[in-house]
């Protein structure tokens, strides 16, 4: 059998795939997909960025020709390895062989000295990221709201219920998985955020996920979405592509697979993604169950 039928058929006939076509954009490291114990995703900082121009050069591959996906998995296969083979060392400043929590309460106290953008001035707490640093999964939304200012927890307003009711749902216990956005400052007013504040932000993110070394991110609207898959290669006018061309769909940031879904604060306005985002959902819960 053709060997591309070959992994689509068994994505199926391990329940990771519906029936319905999901087009795979990016690769599946299939040899992450059995592992049962959580092992940590190891590499240096430059390997991370050379890691990352491959992926640019390699993005448009992966968008148009099908087919080369089966070679590309390949090469992931080996990168794969390589990165077993680094295991044991150190990330620009993170040991990966010491506890996740200490590691990431460090972090915490680094970022909420961050000037990098204007937004910490008018912030009254920093929203770094709460729940289990130690899940094999994290959530990432788009920036605070009003409600997470004032507490310095990351969802707890209407959005936040929302998306509490939506994991439980699909049997996912929201203490359980570890939640944060990809901006930690509110933006005044709830606006978007800009490119240039996601962008300074990006730092912070990438270091939880070095620290954190979920083996699944799944994305909650398009501004994460599109930030995170945005460094793996370039969304040209990201800003204006839509999240429902992306959503349901597996994709990869450093080795770490990727789930994009609507942002719970837009299903209040649009209750009709509901469906789309239980599905999403429900897909993201079946490849929890296998990691
Ligand atoms: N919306 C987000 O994206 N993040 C939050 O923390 C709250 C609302």
């Amino acid at each position: 059998m053709e060997l591309r039928k070959f992994v689509y058929q068994w994505l199926l006939n391990e329940k990771i795939l519906g029936e319905k076509t999901i087009e795979i954009v990016g690769t599946i490291s299939l040899d992450k997909m059995d592992k049962k114990t959580k092992d940590r995703q190891m590499d240096t900082k430059d390997g991370h960025l050379s890691e990352g121009n491959k992926h640019l050069s390699e993005g448009d591959k992966h968008l148009s020709e099908g087919d080369k996906h089966l070679s590309e998995g390949n090469k992931h296969l080996s990168e794969g390895n390589r990165q077993e083979s680094m295991k044991d060392r150190q990330l620009g400043g993170i040991d990966t062989q010491k506890e996740v929590r200490p590691q990431i309460t460090a972090l915490n106290k680094l970022v909420l000295g961050c000037k990098k953008c204007d937004l910490h001035t008018r912030r009254n707490k920093l929203v770094f990221g709460n729940g289990n640093p130690e899940s094999s999964i994290v959530f990432i939304g788009e920036a605070p709201g009003r409600e997470e200012d004032e507490s310095g927890l990351p969802f707890v307003g209407s959005a936040g219920k929302q998306l509490t009711s939506m994991l439980k749902s699909v049997g996912i216990d929201r203490d359980a998985v570890y939640i944060t956005n990809i901006i930690k400052c509110r933006p005044p007013g709830n606006r978007d955020p800009l490119p240039a504040e996601m962008n300074s932000c990006f730092e912070w993110l990438d270091k939880q996920l070095e620290i954190i070394a979920p083996k699944l991110i799944c994305t909650l609207g398009k501004h994460s979405t599109f930030s995170l898959l945005g460094h793996v290669k370039p969304l040209e006018f990201h800003q204006t592509l839509s999240i429902s061309k992306f959503r349901g769909k597996i994709y990869e940031y450093k080795g770490i697979k990727v789930v994009p879904t609507y942002h719970p604060a837009a299903l209040l306005y649009h209750p009709e993604w509901k469906e789309a985002t239980i599905s999403d959902l429900t897909m993201v819960k079946k490849m929890l169950d296998r990691v």
